[in-house]
């Protein structure tokens, strides 16, 4: 039975032989990014179908307690689980529908949770710290990144990663996937270039320690966390 009026403890844990789906009154703050809607399996799936060898190129590794801002039907937060098993995942995402099929999906995966939660709300709300924090195809959408970086560092444990991946900033016309341009609007693109400004501007800690072309059409910086 899933609830929807639960409160969240803070901070979070694994759910161990819980099996609670901790999906508590949300604090939402401005909704649905733009352009950030979960695109539909029948292309993402086929563009994305190692999503396990895309999380390790991005750096993750064993053992890392994850968090993983607009996770959408949990296409990379189950694979992230798996790979960091026992450590947590936290899978966070403002579309509960969308949100209902990663809980689905993840039904006998025993250390990821998904709360229903504005990720622009996220750093007030939990008190967890994690070891690697992902933002997948979602940061394009932020009203504030610089803002919203800045906040995240105080969600990272010492040393920690945080990594984004982002749609390459190329015209939408040319990135034709299955017959059809897909990806945010061109001029919401953000280059590889403006992404490091953005951290840089936000905090010196952060310091980008990889950076990668995801073929075809998305590239990864993944930043540490220097104390
Ligand atoms: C393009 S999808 C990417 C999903 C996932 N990261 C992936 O790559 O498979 C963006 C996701 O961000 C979610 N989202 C948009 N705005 C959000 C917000 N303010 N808070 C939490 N999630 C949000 C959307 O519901 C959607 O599922």
């Amino acid at each position: 039975m899933i609830s929807t009026e639960q409160r969240c403890p803070s901070p979070i844990s694994a759910p161990g032989n819980d099996p609670t789906w901790i999906n508590w009154i949300n604090r939402q703050q401005g909704g649905c990014l733009p352009a950030t809607s979960m695109p539909d399996r029948d292309w993402w799936v086929k563009l994305w179908s190692q999503p396990e060898t895309t999380l390790k190129i991005m750096g993750l590794q064993s053992g890392m307690s994850v968090l993983d801002l607009g996770c959408g039907y949990g296409h990379f937060t189950i694979p992230a689980a798996q790979i960091v098993k026992p450590a947590l995942v936290v899978g966070v995402d403002i579309d509960f529908p969308i949100l209902a099929q990663a809980q689905q999906a993840a039904q006998e995966v025993s250390n990821c949770l998904f709360l229903n939660q504005d990720i622009l709300a996220i750093p007030q709300v939990i008190t967890n710290q994690f070891d690697y924090i992902t933002i997948h195809s979602t940061f394009h959408g932020l009203p504030n990144p610089v803002e919203f970086v800045r906040q995240i560092v105080s969600l990272l444990k010492p040393n920690g990663y945080f990594s984004v991946v982002n749609w390459r900033s190329i015209p939408r016309e040319d990135t034709i996937w299955l017959d059809k341009p897909r990806g945010p609007k061109t001029e919401l693109r953000i280059s590889p270039q403006k992404l490091l400004s953005i951290v840089k501007a936000a905090t010196q800690r952060l310091v980008a320690v990889q950076q990668v072309d995801l073929h075809p059409y998305h590239y990864g910086i993944t930043f540490k966390l220097q104390n």
